[in-house]
């Protein structure tokens, strides 16, 4: 890992390979190992570049609130450090799909292509918006169990507990290494993010949407209307997968990401 101080805080990044830079931007409240799949295989023709976001992983703490433009000026900050001046791929998961959608509203010059990875653009209701502001106060007193305990029963398909039970493992380990108040940061940030769907029909850059058919927090119906409205977006459904659907079924997500990147870099 290569640590780079930005904006007060310290950012590790995983930099892998040599080509076209692709930044994968992790969920909520993970780290970067949830590409490591895709990094392995993908760093042997790309370069990939996977951070920890401020607050998560082995990153700094956060407090307060952490926008989700926050986090994409962060990495953009970041590429300058890593001296990356040409355009990314940015792969986001879920809240890393929310700071996709700031990438590309803010630093559209540095964005070459999305893959969008069981995300959606639109903001949340009130309720979910109540919801998180529980959770976070949940979290701030009685520790990141309160995250895990929320968001474990939601991420993985039915099957994924059964056939692969290390996932759910190597999921409680990075949940358990954001703190507490760093946790509260980004459900307070997801909470005041703005609505992108009014921006979908602008985007003019090639776009993979992925998604894991049994996702039931970023659901097959909710993404294929996302990709809908993105011309010329690719959409791939993964069977026997969840909102992770990545790190559950690498067998499909990463070629499909391989073969997206090789038309971009074509
Ligand atoms: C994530 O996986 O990043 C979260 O499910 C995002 C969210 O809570 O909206």
């Amino acid at each position: 890992m290569k640590s780079y101080e930005i904006a007060g805080a310290k950012i590790e990044v995983e930099d892998r390979g040599r080509g076209l830079p692709v930044l994968f931007v992790h969920g909520f409240p993970l780290d970067h190992s949830m590409w490591q799949a895709q990094v392995d295989v993908l760093s042997q023709n790309f370069r990939t570049i996977a951070p920890d976001l401020r607050g998560f992983g082995a990153s700094s703490p956060s407090s307060g609130t952490v926008t989700m433009r926050q986090f994409a000026d962060d990495l953009v900050a970041l590429l300058d450090c890593l001296k990356v001046t040409e355009p990314v791929v940015l792969c986001g998961l879920s809240m890393g799909g929310y700071v996709a959608w700031q990438f590309w509203r803010h630093h559209a010059s540095r964005l070459r292509a999305l893959v969008l990875c069981d995300t959606k653009a639109s903001a949340d209701t009130a309720e979910a918006v109540a919801g998180r502001h529980k959770l976070a106060a949940a979290v701030i007193a009685t520790g990141h169990g309160a995250a895990r305990d929320a968001m474990l029963p939601k991420l993985f398909s039915r099957n994924t507990p059964v056939a692969k039970p290390e996932l759910i493992e190597r999921t409680k380990m990075m949940i358990a290494r954001a703190q507490p108040e760093s946790i509260a940061a980004a459900l307070r940030g997801m909470a005041e993010r703005p609505d992108a769907t009014p921006w979908l029909s602008e985007i003019r850059i090639p776009t993979l949407v992925v998604v894991g058919q049994e996702d039931a927090i970023t659901t097959l119906d909710e993404m294929r209307g996302m990709a809908a409205k993105i011309a010329g977006a690719e959409l791939v459904v993964v069977p026997e997968a969840g909102h992770m659907a990545p790190l559950e079924q690498p067998e499909v997500v990463t070629p499909a990401i391989a073969s997206f990147l090789n038309c971009c870099s074509a």
